[in-house]
């Protein structure tokens, strides 16, 4: 399983760092709804879902937090610590979220607004719409 990490371009200069992010440029999707979680207590792990078709780009703004990724095949662990660096996570991916660092920002692009009948937040389900994905009905989560 690959990780897609996006460079972001900083325009940093003796007052500081400065990063635009900007759809169809540096996030390849039309952005729809941002978020970010902030004061995540110690040991908290979060996530613990797929989407059956979000795409989302998380960026790291402020602090650390490792990312857990599973595609149904294959488990990727990576930290996330640079605010110049996007991971891109595509549909149909299972992800965790462990270690927040106690100042952690952790601001998430999305292509669609929030939907809870997008999520899969059982595994053994994500399994089965990872061995089935393309001819699953969306009946089948219901
Ligand atoms: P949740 O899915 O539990 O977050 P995580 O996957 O990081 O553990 O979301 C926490 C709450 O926030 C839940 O009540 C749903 C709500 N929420 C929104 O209202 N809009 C959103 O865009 C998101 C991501 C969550």
């Amino acid at each position: 399983m690959e990780i897609k990490l996006l460079p972001l371009q900083s325009h940093g200069d003796d007052r500081g760092s400065l990063i635009a992010l900007e759809e169809g440029k540096n996030v390849p999707f039309k952005i729809k709804r941002v978020y970010y979680l902030y004061n995540t207590k110690p040991g908290v792990s979060r996530g613990f879902h797929a989407h059956k078709n979000l795409k989302q780009v998380v960026i790291a703004v402020r602090g650390s937090c490792r990312f857990v990724l599973d595609d149904g095949d294959e488990k990727i662990s990576i930290l996330l610590d640079n605010p110049a660096q996007g991971l891109l996570i595509e549909s149909g991916i299972w992800r965790e979220m462990h270690n927040f660092s106690e100042d952690c920002v952790l601001m998430v692009l999305a292509d669609s607004l929030y939907s809870e009948e997008d999520y899969i937040r059982d595994y053994n389900k994500f399994l089965q719409f990872h061995k089935n994905i393309g001819g699953v009905h969306d009946s089948f989560f219901k």
